[in-house]
């Protein structure tokens, strides 16, 4: 069924996965504006620079934190999809105000926002770190208590309960996806990103957090852009004051042993880097070194994630190191190790 005309609000649409998203939002006919509210703290120009011609497309530097500055650029939205947040769950161990800012606090901005401007639906990125540290179990949605090892883990969990909240007292609609580790072109963090930083400077080592057998699943960041996509739909069938939670995240799980294998292989570098392995079973404090999560939900409700977890990890390498080599830009040394 076609969507009917709608105007949108992005926050951290200059991010990864917003970025990605804003492609889908653009190229339905039936989108009247796309509204991003971004700080550029991680978010960039380059990633919507192609759609720079597009008059639908409303970029906003705008700090989360200031509500009063926020509230005004929800007027006259149908749609909030609420993207930004600290990327990063390694950033809190140094300054352990972030999450609580960053995601606590900006999540409440975006909903106070919303309730007095009116705005009935948000799409809200979660993820599976709510689960906590629970091994190699399966979780699920109904998995509980939510226990987070992190202070990201802990912003996510906050963010959830204000939205559960707000939709209980002022009748708001939401869907929360519970994301597993997303992975693909634009990249700004992570694993892979780490990993071909190192290699663009030194192609002869390659220094692992952790023994590599950490193993999460991953998905690559065009699936999960049609997933927040699909997600919208499902707000929108939402009688008012309900929200529903799906985790977004293949069956099965990717160590970060594949993944550096992998991404050497595809460079042609398997014979000329040696890989560093740590001996700690974890990557850093906080980090959940297994997940394992259950989509079994999100696919009885008519999206069934198109790759595995190894399939997103192989074909997102690919599509990294395809962008990186017409990527103009390397402000941040990401570049194609050479
Ligand atoms: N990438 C993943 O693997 C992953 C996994 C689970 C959940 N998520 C969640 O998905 C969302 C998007 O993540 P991403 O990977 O695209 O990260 P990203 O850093 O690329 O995007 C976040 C965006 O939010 C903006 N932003 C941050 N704080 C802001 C503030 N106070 N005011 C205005 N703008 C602000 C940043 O500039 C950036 O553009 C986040 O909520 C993240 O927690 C991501």
């Amino acid at each position: 069924m076609a969507n009917p005309s709608t105007y949108y609000l992005v926050t951290g649409g200059a991010g990864f996965i917003g970025s990605h998203l804003i492609d889908l939002l653009l190229a339905d006919p039936a989108t009247k504006e796309v509204r991003v509210l971004d700080n550029f703290s991680s978010g960039r120009q380059e990633h919507l620079a192609h759609h720079e011609h597009d008059p639908r497309l409303k970029i906003h530097t705008v700090e989360l934190l200031e509500l009063d500055k926020v509230v005004p650029h929800f007027l006259g939205v149908d749609q909030v999809f609420h993207l930004a947040a600290n990327p990063d769950a390694r950033w809190g161990i140094e300054n352990t105000r972030l999450d609580l800012e960053q995601e606590t606090i900006v999540t409440y901005n975006v909903l106070e926002a919303m309730r007095r401007q009116k705005v009935p639906r948000i799409v809200f990125s979660s993820s599976g770190t709510v689960y906590g540290d629970v091994g190699t179990t399966v979780t699920h949605e109904k998995l509980g208590p939510a226990l987070p090892v992190s202070l990201y883990g802990a912003g996510k969990v906050a963010s959830e309960g204000l939205i559960s909240a707000f939709c209980a007292t002022f009748g708001l609609r939401a869907i929360i996806f519970r994301f597993g580790n997303i992975v693909g072109e634009r990249t700004t963090h992570g694993v892979m990103y780490d990993f071909i930083r190192q290699l663009a400077k030194n192609p002869a080592d390659l220094k692992v957090l952790g023994n590599g057998h950490q193993a999460k699943p991953y998905v690559y960041v065009r699936d999960l852009a049609a997933g927040l996509m699909f997600g919208q739909e499902r707000c929108r069938a939402l009688p008012p004051s309900q929200f529903d939670v799906f985790n977004l995240a293949p069956d099965g799980a990717t160590s970060v042993r594949f993944i550096a294998t992998e991404l050497l292989r595809q460079l042609g570098f398997s014979d000329r880097t040696k890989i560093h392995y740590g001996e700690a079973t974890q990557g850093w404090p906080g980090d959940v070194a297994q997940s394992r999560m259950d989509s079994s939900k999100l696919r009885a409700a008519g999206f069934p994630i198109p790759r595995s977890s190894d399939e997103a990890v192989s074909f997102a390498l690919s599509q990294i190191l395809q962008w990186l080599s017409g990527r103009t830009s390397q402000l941040d040394d990401l570049r194609l190790p050479r």
